[in-house]
């Protein structure tokens, strides 16, 4: 039987250290992303040093290489791309973050963000520079509305790699032109009569992960009806990036034909993963790695240091509201806010994250009780939750949006009970007093995505993220 391995990466966002790692400025813009800056080129090492001793046959990277576009953070990454590709082809796609579409590339230097001087590159430039990872080889290139490249390349005898670039559908959202897709569908049904399989990777969502209320933004325009005509064409499997968050989802056509998007985690951020997959004649196989550990300064730095910036996202909010209105007010400039405008007294504030941070989740559930006659939480699943303190289950499920629910809570744990009931209030709120405006249109929606988010946060409707079978198509 024959069969193809991948190992798969996405959302690299390497940042060049040359563009400052110590100070104000630079500590505001690190403290409040997800992903590391300073210790993305040490993680991406260590990453692709696992890769490159794996047995995979290649290695597909899935868009954002680099941190904003800047010119110096893609030597660097093409750098170390190119002593991995010694060792595996190498495919990529690169996306709005590799062009700079939002004209945040930065140096940082003390207190200052200073954009002058910050060279970046634009997708035609983009296109000749990643050249020897996908166009060179391929069957077929197609060059993009905005210069950059898709390409289909035949990988292994059997197996074909088609390399989408969907920044753009030609009004201006992310997706395909008429054109571009004509030229995709082309691809599968062309792999597909000479009896290959299509693998496809591109960089923003075709469904959404876990809900519209978190993946609403990050969907190629059109997709519901793009991703049914590619799975009508023949393809299976497409992997994307963007959302950084790790998920498998699946849409099945009008005619019975299933695709499954594979969203991949960033690299650079909790929790640091690569992705191996293997399909042969009958099934695909989705196995995630972690990173575990890799050495930044001479340091060795584990898994725990990752999570714990990604973390610090919320964290440092709640724990900084705490330690005096001096340091409440340092941290929400991070967040591009100004304390002094937000108009609500300190010691609110203080108390209010004071019990965010120490309550356990009885103690919580008591408070909503009280507010609302004893109907608003489970009294029975909220007791059984006396030792767990509400900031450390805000924590849990931060990090279950990022790593695809790693902790899962069924439907019958105290959690699962507590968690819905909590996401289900603004809905039975407006059952309780009808508010027209409440009950129907956009509120409705925004309710039922709320209670559906909490859901799939807890406990994932398809298959486990971290370890799955995918039957292929009869
Ligand atoms: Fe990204
Ligand atoms: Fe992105």
């Amino acid at each position: 039987m024959k069969n193809l391995k991948l190992a798969v990466v996405a959302d690299l966002h390497h940042y060049s250290r040359t563009l400052g790692d110590t100070g104000g400025a630079y500590y505001r813009r690190s403290s409040t992303d997800q992903k590391c800056l300073a210790e993305s080129g040490d993680i991406t090492d260590a990453i692709f040093a696992e890769i490159a001793a794996s047995d995979c046959d290649a290695v597909l990277i899935a868009g954002d290489l680099s941190n904003d576009g800047e010119k110096v953070s893609h030597a660097e990454i093409r750098e170390k791309m190119a002593r991995l590709a010694e060792k595996k082809p190498v495919y990529v796609v690169y996306a709005t973050h590799d062009w700079c579409n939002s004209n945040d590339a930065a140096r940082y230097e003390g207190e200052e963000v200073i954009h002058e001087g910050v060279p970046t590159m634009t997708p035609p430039e983009l296109r000749e520079y990643y050249r020897d990872y996908g166009p060179k080889d391929a069957l077929s290139e197609y060059v993009c509305e905005i210069g950059a490249s898709s390409y289909c390349v035949k990988v292994k005898e059997g197996f074909r790699i088609l390399g989408i670039n969907d920044d753009k559908n030609g009004k201006g959202c992310a997706g395909y032109t008429d054109e571009h897709f004509a030229w995709i569908l082309g691809q599968i049904k062309e792999a597909k009569e000479a009896g290959d399989t299509v693998i496809a990777m591109q960089h923003h969502l075709i469904m959404p992960g876990i809900s519209m209320l978190v993946n609403g933004g990050q969907i190629i325009a059109d997709a519901g009806e793009r991703a049914d005509a590619m799975a009508d064409a023949g393809l299976e499997y497409l992997f994307v990036g963007h959302s950084h968050m790790q998920r498998i989802s699946s849409r099945i056509s009008g005619n019975g034909n299933r695709l499954w998007q594979i969203n991949l985690g960033s690299s650079s951020g909790y929790p640091a993963p690569w992705t191996m997959f293997t399909v042969d004649d009958t099934r695909a196989y989705v196995d995630v790695n972690y990173l575990r550990e890799f050495t930044f300064d001479g340091e060795v730095r584990t898994d725990e240091y990752i999570k714990e910036h990604t973390l610090g996202v919320v964290k440092n909010i709640i724990e900084n509201a705490d330690k005096g209105e001096e340091a409440l007010a340092r941290q929400l400039r991070c967040y591009g806010l100004d304390w002094s405008k937000v108009g609500i007294p300190y010691p609110v504030v203080r108390k209010f994250a004071q019990h965010v941070k120490n309550d356990s989740i009885k103690q919580i559930a008591g408070y909503i009780n009280a507010l609302t006659f004893g109907k608003g939480i489970d009294k029975e699943a909220a007791n059984l939750l006396d030792n767990v303190k509400l900031s450390n289950l805000v924590y849990t499920l931060f990090l279950n949006v990022f790593d695809g629910s790693v902790n899962k809570f069924a439907p019958d744990t105290p959690v699962y009970r507590v968690v819905t009931d909590a996401a289900s209030l603004p809905r039975r709120f407006t059952k309780l007093f009808p508010i027209p405006a409440l009950k129907s249109g956009k509120p409705a929606e925004l309710f039922a995505k709320i209670e559906q988010t909490a859901k799939e946060v807890l406990w994932p409707s398809g298959p486990d993220n971290q370890h799955a079978i995918l039957d292929r198509r009869k």
